[in-house]
């Protein structure tokens, strides 16, 4: 439990709220055992399923069809929703995340890195902005690359809000980046990096012009795990700071 809200309360149909995306991940990384039990005790969500992601039409009739030997408790049904707390936060309550103590790092620890001044910034995965509302008085402009529309309407809202016109919000992954090759000067990211090393770090240097820098806050703790070890063989340097509430992490950095 991430503690950023309690989501216990919500059932299975929480799922309807998610984005495509999403639910690819769900069928990539949840047990297909209890997601069976679920699709089957909520037919109206694996309708909705099939018809927002067609794409995973098929695997969801399997997992719906298959054999498990277990069966339904509300129990079961808790304890799958709380395992998904953070992609839940985003689609319910974004607030709640961009409040989190976690977030309250001092914003010198990235700034330090760089002179972000005139610079064209991609920022990916920026959830509800903390990077980008930080580099976004300096930069020329920044590209806050998002995958789910709740958080996309949030940094949008903000950046409205406050008045920048500098700050381009849109749809993106990691490993698809909506932008030709060496477009940005500085691309960054938090707590995103991770699940793929290979595709993610060579769509990143794609955008990225030469000279420019690559700047990663995967959210690891202050060891030496695969993704320190990934980057590290990259070149990339590296420092430890404070996540308030949360401990020390890792800061990584790259010129290209
Ligand atoms: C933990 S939040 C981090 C938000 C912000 N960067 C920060 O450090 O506070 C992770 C964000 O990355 C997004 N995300 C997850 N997987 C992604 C991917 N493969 N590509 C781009 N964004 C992704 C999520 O939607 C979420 O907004």
């Amino acid at each position: 439990m991430l503690g950023w809200k309690d989501v216990s309360k919500y059932d299975f149909k929480v799922i309807t709220l998610f984005e495509a995306i999403q639910l690819e991940w769900l069928f990539k990384w949840r047990k297909h055992e209890e997601l069976s039990v679920l699709l089957n005790k909520y037919p109206e969500v694996s309708w909705f399923i099939k018809y927002k992601n067609p794409k995973i039409k098929g695997l969801v009739e399997q997992v719906e069809a298959m054999h498990s030997d277990l069966s339904y408790s509300r129990e079961l049904e808790e304890r799958f929703i709380c395992s998904l707390e953070d992609w839940i936060v985003y689609v319910i309550d974004p607030n709640s995340y961009d409040q989190h103590s976690h977030n309250n790092w001092d914003p010198n620890e990235l700034l330090g890195i760089i002179d972000f001044n005139g610079k064209t910034v991609i920022d990916i995965g920026s959830g509800t902005g903390k990077q980008t509302f930080i580099v976004a008085p300096l930069a020329e402009s920044v590209y806050s690359v998002e995958p789910i529309g709740n958080l996309r309407t949030f940094i949008s809202d903000k950046r409205d809000l406050l008045g920048y016109k500098n700050i381009f919000v849109v749809d993106g992954l990691m490993t698809k980046l909506p932008y030709p090759d060496a477009f940005a000067d500085i691309v960054m990211s938090g707590h995103v990096f991770g699940d793929h090393f290979d595709l993610e770090f060579i769509e990143m240097s794609r955008v990225l012009k030469p000279g420019g820098m690559m700047i990663l806050i995967p959210g690891n703790d202050d060891k030496d795990n695969d993704t320190h070890k990934y980057l590290v063989d990259k070149g990339f340097e590296f420092s430890v700071f404070l996540e308030p509430g949360d401990g020390y992490k890792r800061k990584y950095w790259l010129t290209k």
